[in-house]
């Protein structure tokens, strides 16, 4: 089988942990490029794995015709890259959130179909084996309906994860457009909706910036999801957990309460009413400081390799990128928003 040819644009800290890292230990693909306009960043691992160094996109697009693209930049670039690398050809994996407005991911999920290429979005918290455990353990039907869940992401923020530290582009408007909420509330929204099953159908927000220094974006936002099913529950998102990060889910159900990620060992607990305890230890959730295998790559190489519907598809990543901006339209306008 030839090999897939994979370009990375972006080489921070997604890249560096997970796309090249990941990459490099896949037996199909040959990466041959690597982006950033800080160019020793490029060049760092193009040493390292072969391929080629660009400052530009639009020059390495031109001159490398990659198979595949792994789209890691600010987010404000995340829709203009990806519908450039599909006119080129190019199957495209865009880290989430998949862009910034919704009309952007709708000419996002348009290029792909245009130019007969893969879209795939870097929604991995699907692929936490905590994560795949409770959907089999919901599956399975123990214990029934979901009637209410909270579920929360919250670190000390990116500064103590961007390859810019303090300095990162994660804090300037124009590039990130939102903060704690486009970063990690979008997990939350493609966690409840893959989980569930199920659909938004509509949220209430407050988001606000309440204490991270020199950003110009969101730090915390808290909001309140109503879903098609009728199940209720809040979504937190949070850059200001200076300790205590939390990246937890808990489903209150008809026959018990299923916990996801509130114990360090046992990453999956179900209590059922009738008094059963069933403990479950699937391996961890990753966290900044600990990284685990996002399963992202491998996903969207099969897509590729076995020319199928990638795992987390473009309409997916726009359904949950809605929920978000719905949070934001609650917040400004100080009602629930029904997500259409
Ligand atoms: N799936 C996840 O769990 C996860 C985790 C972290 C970040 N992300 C996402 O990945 C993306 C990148 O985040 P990061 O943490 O790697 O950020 P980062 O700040 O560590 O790195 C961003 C890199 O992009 C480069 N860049 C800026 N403009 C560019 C351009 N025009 N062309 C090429 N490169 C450019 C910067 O120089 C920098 O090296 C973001 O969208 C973020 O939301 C996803």
């Amino acid at each position: 089988m030839s090999k897939v040819r994979v370009a990375v644009v972006g080489c921070g800290s997604i890249s560096k942990h997970r796309h090249i890292p990941e990459y490099a230990a896949h037996e199909n693909v040959e990466l041959v490029a690597f982006v950033d306009p800080i160019i020793e960043r490029a060049e760092l691992y193009a040493a390292k794995h072969g391929g080629k160094a660009f400052a530009d996109f639009e020059t390495m697009l031109a001159e490398i015709k990659p198979d595949a693209v792994s789209v890691c930049t600010p987010n404000a670039l995340h829709a203009p890259m990806s519908i450039a690398a599909a006119k080129a050809g190019a199957h495209v994996l865009v880290e989430k959130p998949m862009a910034v407005t919704d009309e952007e991911a709708e000419a996002m999920i348009e290029a792909a179909k245009q130019n007969g290429v893969h879209l795939m979005v870097g929604q991995n918290q699907r692929f936490m084996p905590p994560h795949v455990k409770a959907k089999q353990v919901l599956k399975s039907g123990i214990l029934g309906k979901v009637l209410t869940f909270r579920t929360s992401f919250g670190h000390p923020g990116p500064d103590g994860w961007s390859v810019d530290g303090a300095n990162s582009w994660f804090f300037r408007k124009q590039e990130a457009i939102m903060g704690a909420m486009g970063d990690l509330g979008v997990h939350k929204s493609d966690l409840m909706r893959w989980m569930l099953d199920d659909e938004v159908s509509e949220v209430a927000g407050f988001v606000g910036t309440l204490d991270k220094k020199g950003t110009e974006v969101d730090d915390n936002a808290s909001c309140l999801l109503r879903m098609k099913s009728g199940a209720i529950g809040t979504l937190v998102a949070s850059w200001t957990y200076y300790k205590g990060e939390d990246n937890s889910t808990i489903l209150w159900c008809e026959n018990g309460v299923m916990k996801i990620g509130t114990h360090p060992d046992d990453q999956v607990i179900v209590e059922l009413r009738n008094g059963t305890v069933e403990k479950h230890k699937v391996g961890a959730i990753s966290t900044n400081d600990k990284q685990e295998t996002s399963g992202v790559i491998n996903a969207f190489l099969e897509s590729i390799l076995t020319n199928t519907t990638p795992a987390v598809s473009g309409e997916d990543g726009r359904a949950s990128l809605k929920v978000i901006l719905c949070a934001f339209e609650s917040q400004e306008t100080g009602k629930f928003i029904s997500v259409n």
